[in-house]
């Protein structure tokens, strides 16, 4: 498909939340990655706004992406940690999510932190983007305890 024409990446609003609940719906099925399944708007609650971004369209937001600047945790220099991105499924697959992306990279850069985000293993369409992008895979994995089980007899 084309490149965007007219596409803006701009800072997020407060007045940004209903388009991104819009994207939110929209983004269902097969096109939601495993690694953000809950919506889009706990996230909004949590995180936003230090680093948040949306991208436009002739005043209409496509996409955005959503991240926070957190430091020390295991070990890690203070970083920009993506929490989510969604791109309206209409404008998948045209270079939105790398210019946002991108575009996170440059802001964390400016601040002098690295950009990361943790994805679910299996997330292949997440994981190709990051990589063609020069992400690579860092050190932290995560350890997990079940309940107990229980042996009758
Ligand atoms: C992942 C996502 C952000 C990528 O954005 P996008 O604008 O479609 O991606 P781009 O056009 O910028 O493509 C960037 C790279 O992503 C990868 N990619 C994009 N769509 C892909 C797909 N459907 N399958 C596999 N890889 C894909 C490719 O590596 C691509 O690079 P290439 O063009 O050099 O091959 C977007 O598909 C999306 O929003 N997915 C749903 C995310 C979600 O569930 N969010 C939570 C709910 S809001």
């Amino acid at each position: 498909m084309d490149p965007v024409e007219g596409l803006k990446i701009r800072e997020m609003t407060d007045s940004d939340i209903a388009a991104l609940i819009q994207i939110d719906k929209k983004i269902t099925g097969k096109e939601r990655v495993s690694s953000w399944p809950q919506k889009v708007s706990s996230h909004f609650k949590t995180y936003y706004p230090p680093l948040s971004l949306v991208a436009e369209v002739e005043g209409r937001v496509v996409g955005f992406i959503m991240g926070v600047i957190m430091g020390a945790e295991y070990s890690l220099p203070l970083s920009g940690w993506i929490n989510i991105i969604g791109v309206d499924p209409q404008y998948q697959g045209r270079g939105i999510g790398r210019m946002l992306t991108n575009s996170f990279i440059e802001a964390c850069h400016r601040r002098g932190i690295k950009a990361r985000l943790m994805v679910r293993q299996g997330d292949e369409s997440l994981k190709k983007m990051l990589l063609s992008l020069g992400f690579q895979q860092g050190d932290l994995v995560d350890f997990v305890r079940g309940f107990p089980t229980h042996k009758s007899g």
